[in-house]
């Protein structure tokens, strides 16, 4: 059976850059808080109208596509994972099947917020080991700034998160020093509403007419057709920073001691781990349990912030720009966010 290598991979941040100190100018928050609390120098925001999710994810995909030595005519499947799709349906991989003028190949979107690009990649990792396909385009891209709350209210999540793509192609490989060795992907929807964005979304039915309202026997409450949703401010994504913080630092180390122990490896045989860019202090503390030198963690959230489903893949794609990653290296991916949903992927490159 064959195993599966990244054969390309590529990333794309838009040009705007947002400081802390231009936050201040919207929210009661400073630049001390943010770079003590996050590691958050600064971020990209999007053009508001010409850059989108998937716009952003095809700027990624062309790098990776290039990298690989194939053409967009070549990808045989795509799969997007993204938290801030373009649409509420449908998903972005087909705008990229569209955009890239792709053959009439399956478009399959991944919704595991930020997990979503190692379980992106591993549900591209299965079926090359299939034989089902020979290329296909991952894509993990994130438009966070459409929707945040810029108010004091919204400043614990706001500070956060920022805007980019990363993409890899994926293709067989025969060769026994290289490719994808494991991936490892959990869920634990207990805490499903810790770290969430409600609505719009089904459970409230908020748009139903009042008249099938009432044969719903009112369960409307004063979200019917009102500004509730909006006053609530359950259109912006909701968090409890400390208990997903908590949680974070417990589930990472562990779901990347278990990549490693499944292939035998120890945390000092690390070339590098690329943490999901979620804080810097997560980061820093998945370091120190793991007993990881400086040089085998990358991060890069300083300059991009949190990029949710992006994170990883622009993170893998600049230590390789840097050179930081070669042929033969055992890299680790490892994530944690909402759902609860965490995952790591073992690669040799
Ligand atoms: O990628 C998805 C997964 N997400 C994560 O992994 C995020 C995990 N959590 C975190 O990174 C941190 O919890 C945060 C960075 C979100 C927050 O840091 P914290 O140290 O946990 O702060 P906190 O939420 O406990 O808030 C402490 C104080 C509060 O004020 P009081 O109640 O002590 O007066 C907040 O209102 O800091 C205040 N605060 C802020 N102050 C200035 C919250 N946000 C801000 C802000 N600027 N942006």
């Amino acid at each position: 059976m064959p195993k599966t290598k990244i054969a390309g991979i590529g990333m794309y941040v838009p040009d705007h850059v947002v400081s802390n100190q231009d936050l201040i100018k919207y929210m009661d928050t400073t630049d001390a808080w943010i770079q003590e609390r996050t590691g958050i120098k600064e971020r990209r925001y999007a053009h508001r109208t010409e850059e989108t999710t998937t716009t952003m994810g095809v700027e990624a995909a062309k790098i990776a596509i290039e990298r690989a030595g194939i053409t967009p005519q070549d990808i045989d499947f795509i799969i997007f994972a993204t938290l801030s799709p373009d649409y509420y349906f449908p998903g972005c991989g087909v705008l990229v099947q569209r955009a890239m003028k792709m053959k009439e190949i399956g478009a399959l979107d991944v919704r595991n917020q930020c997990s979503g690009f190692v379980y992106a990649l591993s549900t591209g990792d299965q079926f090359i080991r299939s034989g089902m396909y020979k290329n296909i385009l991952v894509i993990g891209s994130e438009k966070h700034s459409f929707g945040l709350d810029f108010s004091t209210r919204g400043r614990n999540i706001s500070v956060i998160f920022g805007d980019g793509a990363g993409a890899v192609v994926l293709q067989p490989t025969e060769n026994d020093n290289s490719g994808i060795l494991s991936t490892h992907l959990h869920s634990d929807g207990e805490s499903a509403e810790i770290l969430a964005m409600y609505n719009p979304g089904t459970h409230a039915n908020h748009w139903l007419p009042q008249k099938l309202a009432d044969f719903n026997e009112g369960e409307m409450g004063d979200m019917f057709m009102s500004h509730a949703m909006i006053d609530k401010a359950q259109n912006f994504p909701f968090m409890d920073g400390q208990s997903v913080f908590k949680k974070a630092v417990v589930k990472i180390p562990e779901v990347i001691m278990e990549a490693l122990n499944q292939n035998g490896y120890k945390p000092s045989d690390l070339k590098i781990l690329i943490p999901h860019q979620a804080n810097l202090r997560i980061s820093q503390y998945i370091q120190q349990t793991l007993a990881l030198r400086d040089d085998q963690v990358y991060n890069n959230i300083q300059r991009y912030g949190n990029t949710t489903a992006a994170s990883i893949p622009l993170a893998l794609c600049e230590a390789w720009q840097e050179g930081k990653i070669k042929e033969g290296d055992l890299v680790c991916l490892a994530s944690f966010g909402s759902g609860f949903t965490w995952a790591s992927a073992l690669l040799k490159w």
